[in-house]
């Protein structure tokens, strides 16, 4: 028999079906999906929007390059030109959030000719070579160097460290919010200054919202917020509603000098993933997602301070932003996790100490209460035990 190569321990959960915010075992046991595929389902499991636009497009034509025009190419187009910023006109698509960082890092090479590259400390932005050469996290880079750029890791949110990103600088790239590297929030004047230095020293600016974007953070992306324009912007995980689509999308500035055959996919921007992505778009306005997300997040936050401030000595604090949120714990959360789970819970891991939770928008206030009920009650049991951690 084949074996499957996991990385990771597994769950020992075995999943039958899902909907929405759950999944269910194979006794039919409702879990509370807060795992949401590592963030891919944060528009809920099956969502409508998303299955409506595959059912049709399974009628058409599953495979078709975008270099053929394509009624489904055109909506996709038109559905990214409403959610976009407005300086990001520019397209081009791939299958995960790895190789559409990977483009950018390319296009950033090839555009200024330099070599370093600058990311932060607690980034993660996948595991290709190039994408896994500014990931921060030991962990997965140990045994993989050398890396194809020279990188240098500034202190995240320190202000006072951007002047050294040089002239020798071709990219520079950051998340809004760290997912994988314990759901810390970039500070707006961070941003706002790491966009003027990129402007000083002639690099781009590329935001990597693989996890943060789509509205999860309670707008639809969340470096926005803060007035700052990115010269590339990483999206992937949630657009699609799960389905396997990422993309790049850039300046005119960027995307004049592309030449003919210089990049391409064979998957990328296949009609069945921009299908999803229409599908995506249209949940997103139809349904306010932002501004749900925003509202959820808020009182899920409410809910986990409270437990934090009950659980001085086993929690530091709570962490991220809109529904992208994490106890920080004062150990490890793996057994948290797996403890959450066996009480119908689905959670992960941010860094070394945070319990990540990523729901989709279609969480319930109800949810929202049951999930700090189980956390609260979990943690409960640490209080006076740490030792036995
Ligand atoms: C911010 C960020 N960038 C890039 C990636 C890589 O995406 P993928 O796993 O789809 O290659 C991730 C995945 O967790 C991510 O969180």
């Amino acid at each position: 028999m084949v074996k499957l190569i996991r990385f990771f321990a597994p769950r020992g959960l075995r999943v039958e079906r899902a909907q929405g915010q759950y999944v269910w075992d194979a006794d039919g046991r409702r879990y509370l999906d807060f795992h949401t595929g590592n963030g891919a389902c944060f528009l809920g499991h099956l969502n409508p929007y998303v299955v409506r636009r595959l059912r049709e497009q399974l009628e058409k034509v599953m495979v078709l390059p975008p270099l053929y025009d394509s009624g489904i190419l055109d909506e996709a187009m038109d559905a990214l030109g409403r959610i976009l910023p407005h300086q990001l006109g520019n397209v081009f698509f791939q299958n995960s959030g790895s190789e559409a960082v990977e483009l950018a890092l390319k296009l950033a090479r090839k555009r200024t000719r330099r070599v370093k590259l600058v990311a932060f400390t607690g980034s993660f932005h996948g595991r290709t070579f190039g994408a896994l050469s500014v990931t921060f996290n030991k962990t997965y880079r140990e045994g993989y160097d050398p890396f194809p750029f020279e990188v240098e890791f500034l202190p995240f949110n320190e202000v006072d460290q951007i002047e050294k990103i040089g002239e020798d600088v071709a990219a520079v790239i950051l998340e809004p919010v760290q997912g994988e590297g314990g759901l810390t929030v970039a500070r707006p004047e961070f941003l706002r200054e790491v966009e003027r230095r990129c402007r000083d020293v002639g690099a781009f600016l590329v935001v990597d919202e693989v996890q943060s974007g789509f509205g999860r953070t309670g707008s639809v992306w969340a470096h926005s917020e803060s007035g700052v324009r990115a010269d590339m912007l990483v999206a992937g995980k949630s657009i699609g509603g799960g389905f396997p689509v990422s993309f790049v999308a850039v300046t005119d500035e960027v995307a004049s000098r592309v030449e003919d055959g210089e990049h391409g996919s064979t998957h990328g921007g296949n009609p069945l993933a921009l299908a999803a992505l229409t599908g995506g778009v249209e949940a997103l306005r139809g349904d306010n997602v932002p501004e749900r997300a925003g509202y959820a997040g808020s009182l899920l936050a409410d809910g986990l301070k409270e437990v934090a401030s009950q659980n001085p000595k086993v929690v530091r604090g709570v962490k991220g932003k809109g529904l992208m949120l994490g106890l920080d714990l004062r150990f490890s959360p793996s057994q948290v996790i797996k403890e959450l789970q066996s009480r119908g819970l689905l959670t992960l891991k941010a860094g070394t100490t945070v319990l990540r939770l990523l729901p989709p928008y279609v969480v319930t206030e109800e949810d929202i209460g049951l999930s700090v009920q189980l956390i609260d009650s979990v943690l409960r049991s640490y209080r006076d035990d740490l030792s036995r951690r």
